[in-house]
Order: structure tokens, then C-alpha cells, then sequence
């Protein structure tokens, strides 16, 4: 097999753009036409091909839901967390899993009515992939596949896929207050697209990122099976961490290590404008932010001030630690190496880790824990997003043309996120995710709008700025991170994947492991049936 494939790539990459396996919904654009007057005949064929692959003690009701159904709209609104697609095309069916024999049943009776499916835990991916599609479609959405079991003494939490962020910190947290999960700072994010894409967070130079801590792993293949780490054996265990899980299968739960965390944190905030000297603490943010202890994280957000007011807008520098001890440690290592900041004792508030975690979303850390479990809190817009990772400090000349562009959006937001440390310390190749040792920062652009005309000024701006960073950032591949997904980057022809065209964008979020990714997906999925406009392409097996 691992000569055929070698075979394969080599026809690929010589063939050029070859047609690649197509899916087997090939000649869905025509059924859909057809079914249209039959509507209802299908539903039920669809149903009664899911109850029958279940066992008889099963429940079959308010698993599954039509356009017809009035719960429809409000299921498939509930996680769409970028407004740019409220609008998009719909789902035939919402499949509202409460165990993995309803995700095995929806699997199998998908492909036999041609039906491509899209799985969603939290709804947050930035193009919207997770919920909408050009062709017939199904959404799995798991949000009731959601329970966290954390075992405190054996260090270890099993968490339903469809669970959030929120709902993990705050189960962790129930339990112990010396305990955390390196992850991201939105609690509203679902756990099975942001580990299946990587996942990093506030300790992640202390501990990696999400998908470095996953110990075991259930996902529903291709073919309707269950398995776990140990049946799907270690590449594809390695590819769900990182490489995305919508390629593979529907994963509905993940066995997390969890890490400790001292009793008591530190945080702060210290903000400058331009005019307050930010160009100069950002030029030397850039060379020691990645070099600093791994318990120190310090990210800088660049965002418009004054937007509003009658004086000139202007740019401010909003650069946020979380330190994993307290105070009295904090100050003596920031006020050695960045004494340019100024931070003292004042600026400075020791709190316990869940604490951070309501600090970061936004939240007063004198509220409950409760908010945790909120799954719609968060606000949503339209917006779009695109990242790069930067290997050589950018320079003086560099960064003043930046910030000219940012203050001509006012609703502009850049993140500039600090690697280093744990992140320096994991093979490149060790998941999917490429972008450790070599690599000072990440760097997330982004822009909201409020109506819908303002779409193509806004995303006109966010084009001009990436073409603009070009020269500032990683190139060969021009790293982009997968969680920030950015259809600019490419997407797959509809129905067959080439790997040359796919490559355009496998290379960027997966660098020299895109090549093992295509490798997996090929054995795992060989007729493609997980696809979508960024899905691991298949080689052509003969
Ligand atoms: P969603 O359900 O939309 O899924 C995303 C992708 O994963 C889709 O392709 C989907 O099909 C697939 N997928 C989802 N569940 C699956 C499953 N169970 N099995 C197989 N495939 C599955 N990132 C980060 O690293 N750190 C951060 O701090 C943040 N913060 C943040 C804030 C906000 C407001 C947003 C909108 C996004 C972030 N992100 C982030 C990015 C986030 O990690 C990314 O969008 C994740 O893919 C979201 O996962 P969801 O499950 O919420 O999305």
C-alpha cells in the first residue's frame, strides 16, 4: 500500500492538475434537482434508513430535523458565530446526535442518498465550512454529545466533542483549582473543531496546544465504525490533531491530559498609543516576548483608539500577560527584561486559573464560574479573518506602514501571539500543526462589520493588508493556521480534489506534514466522501 501511494503522489505532482477521486455524491447537483417535488417521499426514506441501523432501544425522535420542522431554524442559527453566512445555503437535514450509534446511522444513510455532511461542535469556523455548502448537504450537530467526565487523580478529562471550551474550564475547575487545559481563551468554541485544528491559548507556551495534550480520541469513520486511538492506529490518530477532523470522520470525544496550574495566577494590562511610544514597545516585544519563561505568556493587540471622538483616530498597543504564579515573581522577571513597559505591583492581580480564563473572555472575574457554561454568550457580526507567522522581527519602517493601514478600519483587530517556549520544545512534525521552533509569533488579522454592504470594502481592506505584510512574514510556505480559516487561501474543486490545487493551501496551515495528511486521508477515506472546500485531498490508487 505505502508504494502505491508513493506511486500515486508522483503521477500527482508530475500529472499537474489531474482529476483526483471524486466523492461518491458525484451526481448530487442533479438529484437535488430531482428530489425537489419528492420531497417528502425522501425525508422518510431518510428517517426509516436511520432508525433501521439502529439498535430497537434507541431513541429516533428529535434526532432529526427538516426544513419543515419549526425547531429548524433555531437549531441551525444557534452556533453560526460568523454573520457573514446567516444567509447561505441550507442544510437538508439537522442531525442532532445523542450518541455515536445516531452518528453511525446518519453516516451510513448519508451516503446512500448522496448527501455530503458537515459536522459541527461550536460553530466557529471563520468561512462558515461547518454549516453550509454549495451542494445537498446534512448538518451533525453535537451539541448534545457534551458530557465531561474529569478524572482529577488519574490527571486525565473525557469530553463530548460538541462540548465548549467554557464547559471544559468549568468542569476541570469544579474539581480542582491546581488543575487547567492548555486551550483558547473563547469559551463559546466547541472542543471537536478546535483541538481537531490545534488549539492554542493563554499557557500554551507552557504547555502546547490542545491537540499536543490529547491522550485518546472516538470518531465515527467512513464506513459507520467506532473507533478509538488504539483501532484507528497512530497516523490517524496523529491527523485529528491538527489536520482538521472534518477530512476524516466525526470525532465525539476526546480523552484530555490535563495540566497543572499553580493556585494563583497574574495578570495585566498595560496600554499605549502611538503617541505614548507603542511603535518601540512593539519593536522590542517582537525579539523577547518568545524568548521569555515558559510560565510568562504577554500577547499584544493592536486595535484603532478614539474612533469616535473628535480627536484623530489613532493606533494603541493593548499588551495582556497571564503569568502561572504570582506577583512578586512577575514583577522581578518583567521589570528585568521589559522594563520599557512600566508595569509595577498596581497594574498587577492575582486571581486562581479559572479566574484568568473569565478575565480573558471578557468577563469580571467576580462573577461566577457559571457564565462558563454559557453557549451563546459571545457576540457575533459579520467578519473575516486571515493569520501569518512571523520568523524575523519586523522592522521599524515595517510597522509604521502597518499601523497606517490599521487606523484606516476603525473595527480592525491584529493579535500578535508570542511563541516560544513548550511550543519550541515539540518536533514540527509531531501533529499536524507545523509552526513550533523556528517562529517568534503568530499573528491573527481581523475585521467585523455590521451590514452586509460593507462586505466587500472590509474584505477589500483585509486583502490589501495581508498582500501588504507580505514582505514581514514567513514565506515558502506563508504559514496561515487552520483554526483562522481563510478560503483566500484556496479551496477544492467540487467534485474532484487535485492535489496540486489543494497543496496551495495544505502547504500553508500544514507545511512538510500536509504530505502524511494526504497520505492518511487517502487510506482513510479513499473515495472522499469527507469533503469540503479545504479537506485533505485523496491520491488516485490504481
Ligand atoms: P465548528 O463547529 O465550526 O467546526 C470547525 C471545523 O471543524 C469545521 O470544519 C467542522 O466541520 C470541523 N469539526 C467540528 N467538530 C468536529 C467533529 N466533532 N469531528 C470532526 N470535525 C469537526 N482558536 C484558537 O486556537 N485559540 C483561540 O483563542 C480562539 N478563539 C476564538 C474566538 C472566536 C470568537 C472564534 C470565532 C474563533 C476562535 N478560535 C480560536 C478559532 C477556533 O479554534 C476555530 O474556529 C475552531 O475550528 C472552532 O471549533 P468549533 O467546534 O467551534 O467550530
Amino acid at each position: 500500500m505505502v508504494g502505491k501511494i508513493t506511486r500515486a503522489y508522483e503521477r500527482e505532482v508530475k500529472e499537474g492538475d489531474v482529476k483526483m477521486a471524486s466523492p461518491k455524491f458525484g451526481m448530487s447537483i442533479l438529484f437535488f434537482f430531482l428530489c425537489i417535488s419528492f420531497c417528502s417521499s425522501t425525508d422518510q426514506s431518510f428517517q426509516q434508513c436511520f432508525s433501521s441501523h439502529l439498535p430497537p432501544s434507541n431513541i429516533t425522535y428529535d434526532v432529526i430535523f427538516t426544513q419543515n420542522s419549526s425547531q429548524y431554524s433555531s437549531i441551525l442559527q444557534s452556533s453560526i458565530r460568523n454573520l457573514r453566512f446567516s444567509n447561505a445555503s441550507k442544510p437538508r437535514y439537522l442531525v442532532t446526535p445523542y450518541n455515536e450509534d445516531h452518528i453511525q446511522a446518519t453516516i451510513i444513510c448519508s451516503k446512500e442518498h448522496h448527501l455530503q455532511v458537515r459536522v459541527r461542535s461550536g460553530g466557529h469556523d471563520y468561512e462558515g465550512l461547518s454549516y453550509i455548502s454549495d451542494v445537498p448537504f446534512i448538518v451533525i450537530d453535537l451539541f448534545h454529545i457534551r458530557s465531561v467526565m474529569v478524572d482529577i487523580k488519574n490527571e486525565y478529562a473525557w469530553v463530548g466533542a460538541g462540548a465548549t471550551l467554557g464547559e471544559l474550564y468549568y468542569s476541570i475547575s469544579a474539581k480542582s483549582n491546581v488543575h487547567g487545559f492548555p486551550a483558547g481563551s473563547c469559551p463559546t468554541v466547541g472542543v471537536g473543531g478546535h483541538i481537531s485544528g490545534g488549539g492554542f491559548g493563554t499557557i500554551f507556551r507552557k504547555y502546547g496546544l490542545a491537540a499536543d495534550n490529547v491522550i485518546d480520541a472516538k470518531m465515527v469513520d467512513v464506513n459507520g465504525n467506532v473507533l478509538d486511538r488504539k483501532s484507528m492506529g497512530e497516523d490517524l490518530f496523529w491527523a485529528i490533531r491538527g489536520g482538521g477532523g472534518a477530512s476524516f470522520g466525526v470525532i465525539f470525544s476526546w480523552k484530555l491530559k490535563l495540566v497543572r496550574v499553580p493556585p494563583t495566577v497574574t495578570v495585566f494590562k498595560t496600554v499605549k498609543s502611538l503617541e505614548q511610544g507603542a511603535t518601540k514597545l512593539v519593536q522590542k516585544w517582537q525579539n523577547i516576548a518568545y524568548k521569555f519563561h515558559h510560565d510568562l505568556f504577554v500577547h499584544a493587540v493592536i486595535q484603532v483608539t478614539n474612533p469616535n471622538s473628535n480627536q484623530n483616530p489613532t493606533v494603541q498597543v493593548s499588551f495582556d500577560c497571564l503569568f502561572l504564579g504570582t506577583t512578586e515573581r512577575l514583577l522581578s522577571s518583567i521589570q528585568r527584561s521589559f522594563p520599557e513597559l512600566g508595569v509595577t505591583q498596581e497594574n498587577c492581580t492575582e486571581m486562581s486559573w479559572i479566574q484568568s480564563v473569565l478575565y480573558f473572555a471578557g468577563y469580571s472575574i467576580a462573577e461566577s464560574a457559571d457564565v462558563l457554561l454559557n453557549r451563546t454568550t459571545q457576540s457575533t457580526q459579520p467578519f473575516k479573518a486571515k493569520s501569518d507567522y512571523v520568523k524575523e522581527a519586523i522592522p521599524k519602517t515595517g510597522l509604521e506602514g502597518l499601523f497606517k493601514m490599521v487606523v484606516e478600519e476603525e473595527t480592525s483587530v491584529l493579535i500578535l501571539t508570542p511563541y516560544g517556549g513548550r511550543m519550541k520544545q515539540i518536533k514540527s512534525s509531531a501533529t499536524p500543526f507545523p509552526y513550533r521552533s523556528e517562529y517568534l509569533y503568530g499573528i491573527q488579522y481581523l475585521i467585523s462589520w455590521d451590514v452586509a454592504e460593507e462586505t466587500g470594502k472590509r474584505i477589500g481592506w483585509m486583502r490589501r493588508l495581508y498582500k501588504y505584510m507580505e514582505p514581514y512574514v514567513s514565506t515558502a510556505p506563508r504559514a496561515a493556521y487552520l483554526n483562522y480559516r481563510d478560503l483566500d487561501l484556496g479551496r477544492n474543486s467540487y467534485p474532484n480534489t487535485s492535489y496540486v490545487e489543494s497543496s496551495e493551501w495544505g502547504l500553508k496551515y500544514f507545511n512538510h506534514n500536509f504530505n502524511r495528511l494526504v497520505r492518511v486521508k487517502t487510506l482513510a477515506d479513499p473515495h472522499n466522501f469527507f469533503w469540503n472546500e479545504q479537506s485533505i485531498p485523496v491520491l488516485r490508487l490504481e
